[in-house]
């Protein structure tokens, strides 16, 4: 795995890039990204390219024996050009223009737009398509920040009602589809339907539905137009694009089909203070971030590609600037971080950013160095990884263990009808992966249709479409198999199944399901039934069942179906069960210790705040570390 930093040379005087490019070697760098958001420096106006300091820029960090990965400039529309083309902006669902002054200023369904980022692309890959410095192109930059994947403009309007014609054929199809004959909805014509934006209460959930697979595929067309660009004048090269954390408005298996490589950028303190964590977990991982954050989307992104080639684009190095409370790394979580991306199978953690750039928005975002080019902490702990991933030297394939399926259209659906606060399709996989890393197994996450020979437990949290071929290769799995809630429950067109979810994949009717608030609770042994529950006609055995005779689970085969929420008790007891029965050795792990394997590496990883020891049940010949990890230590075992 090879280390990096995210760097702008043009924020810096020219003077002082051979400095930053030898400090970047020194401190065991070896590629750079740059470029991504340069735009207006590129092009400071219409046709008029200003190659020169870029060139010198490439030239610079390749004199100092960096690789380049260079960004296509689309996330930064210039000034020019929006005042060129003023409907290119995207428009908020409450309908008005998204304007000029920070970034993602554009819309992915407006075809001049489209256009521009072609020709830029264009422009950079002929300029540099062959350098020897560039080993690797980003398209644009996190598509969907801010908000910017749905877009109600005209453009967006237009291109939806093709899409439909296209996807539906006549409109009486459509209307069937949507049963849209509830409260009056047909339509005479595919030019009569809006998007879903501004109805007095909710639209229709099939239109949602419709809405967002349109706005993912101007996203995947918006990223296709730009890898074709850069494969015919930049042949070798890898082309990338960098996901973000908890993001689900595109279908990123989709776009990854275009990809060599998926990036992401974890900014795991950032995404543990926004995201749906317990006000315990915020607290008591403040400086670490919660033990999953990481590691699950580098098992979710590293399962989007076929080969499963993956980076991280961008790692946190200090505070960042954007969450409610942006508190300091504890020390060692930098270098911990970066290692357990290694251990995933990462090429490459890039350190966003090299220098905090003291003006404009990211003022307060930390860097390697500080606004005056001092070390900022991050630096001596990119330097220690460094040194031990080259001490480790290459790790083994990560092992093929347990699958757990997520598609992204379990993520439309949950969010546009979700039936009781804060069920989603994301969270029920996130707190089943969590479940699964408390017992110490190895996860890969993959979409349906990915094969499953080699697994010995398949996980599906919650997956309302299920595609056919899924239902087929289950039929052939020979391992266990633990299917969740609303898994079956809608067909492609948002409407209840005929026969009633969870349809064939297990022997059973969902006859009733209901949302529980806070503390309306069905206790069990240790767990309790919390938040979402389904009544079940079923000829199968129950497993889990609560104090009050109320059933959590049950068992067909090799098959358990959850009808409850996978909260963290139940689902430890429940995939605990499941893993045990598929022959797989868990672990009682400490509070904060996760576990991975490698090759024939284990490594552990302890994101407590306290020192952990590694559990008797962990052996193995210690490569870096010991069996007392202090609060973000690492070890690395041997195991044969
Ligand atoms: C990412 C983005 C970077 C920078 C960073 C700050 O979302 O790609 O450009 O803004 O966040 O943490």
């Amino acid at each position: 795995m090879k280390l990096g930093t995210c760097y702008y040379p043009e924020h810096w005087p020219e003077a002082w890039w051979a400095d930053d490019a030898r400090r970047m070697a020194e401190t065991g760098l070896a590629q750079v990204r740059i470029g991504e958001f340069a735009w207006s420096r590129i092009e400071p106006e219409p046709g008029r390219f200003d190659w020169g300091w870029l060139d010198r820029a490439i030239d610079t960090l390749h004199l100092a024996g960096l690789e380049v990965i260079l960004g296509t400039p689309t996330a930064t529309p210039p000034k020019w050009l929006v005042d060129k083309m003023p409907d290119m902006v995207a428009i908020d669902a409450q309908g008005r223009p998204r304007g000029f002054g920070s970034r993602r200023h554009y819309c992915f369904s407006h075809q001049g737009y489209r256009a521009e980022a072609v020709r830029i692309t264009r422009a950079v890959a002929e300029r540099y398509g062959h350098h020897p410095a560039v080993v690797a192109w980003q398209t644009d930059n996190e598509y969907g920040c801010h908000d910017t994947v749905l877009s109600f403009s005209a453009a967006a309007r237009a291109g939806f009602r093709r899409w439909l014609a296209q996807r539906y054929g006549t409109v009486a199809a459509l209307n069937a589809a949507w049963g849209n004959v509830f409260w009056s909805m047909d339509y005479r014509s595919f030019d009569e339907v809006d998007l879903p934006n501004l109805t007095v209460t909710e639209a229709n959930p099939a239109h949602w539905l419709a809405f967002r697979r349109y706005s993912s595929d101007q996203v995947v067309a918006f990223n296709r137009a730009q890898v074709e660009v850069l494969r015919k004048l930049s042949p070798g090269r890898d082309v990338v694009h960098n996901y973000m954390g908890f993001f689900t408005e595109f279908d990123h298996h989709a776009v990854a089909a275009d990809l060599d490589v998926v990036g992401w950028d974890s900014y795991p303190l950032g995404f543990l203070d926004t995201f749906r964590f317990s006000e315990a977990d915020k607290l008591a991982y403040a400086r670490q971030g919660h033990p999953d954050i990481a590691a699950f989307h580098h098992d979710l992104y590293r399962g989007c590609t076929p080969g499963g080639r993956w980076s991280v684009l961008e790692q946190q190095p200090g505070p960042v600037n954007w969450a409610r409370h942006n508190p300091a790394p504890l020390p060692g979580m930098v270098r911990l971080w970066t290692l357990e991306a290694m251990a995933h199978g990462a090429e490459l953690v890039s350190y966003f950013r090299w220098r905090q750039f003291p003006q404009a928005q990211e003022q307060h975002h930390a860097g390697l160095l500080r606004p005056d080019s001092e070390p900022a902490p991050g630096l001596a702990e990119a330097r220690q990884a460094a040194d031990d991933i080259a001490a480790l030297g290459p790790v083994g394939a990560p092992p093929k263990s347990v699958a757990l399926i997520f598609a992204y259209d379990a993520d439309w659906v949950t969010g546009i009808q979700p039936q009781g606060a804060g069920l989603s399709a994301l969270w029920a996989a996130f707190d089943c992966y969590s479940a699964l890393r408390e017992l110490g197994l190895d996860i890969d996450i993959v979409p349906p249709g990915t094969a499953l020979d080699g697994f010995a437990l398949v996980v599906i949290p919650c997956l309302p479409i299920v595609p056919e071929h899924l239902v087929e290769d289950l039929k052939r799995f020979p391992g266990q198999i633990v299917i969740g809630p609303r898994t079956g429950s809608r067909t492609v067109d948002f409407a209840i199944p005929a026969g009633l979810a969870p349809g064939d994949l297990f022997p059973a009717k969902v006859a009733r399901v209901e949302s529980l608030r806070p503390g309306l609770e069905h206790r069990g042994d240790g767990w309790a039934i919390a938040r979402w529950l389904e009544h079940l006609e079923t000829a199968a055995a129950p497993e889990l069942v609560a104090g009050d005779g109320t059933v959590a689970s049950w068992q067909y085969g090799n098959r358990r179906y959850l009808g409850a929420w996978p909260d963290r008790a139940l689902a430890l007891a429940l995939l605990g069960r499941a893993a045990a029965d598929a022959g797989l050795a868990t672990h009682r792990l400490p509070e904060g210790l996760r576990l991975r394997r490698a090759g024939s590496r284990l490594f552990a990883f302890n994101y407590a705040a306290q020192a952990v020891d590694l559990p008797a049940s962990v052996v193995g010949t210690a490569l870096l570390g010991g069996p007392r990890l202090e609060p973000g230590g690492v070890a690395v075992l041997a195991q044969e």
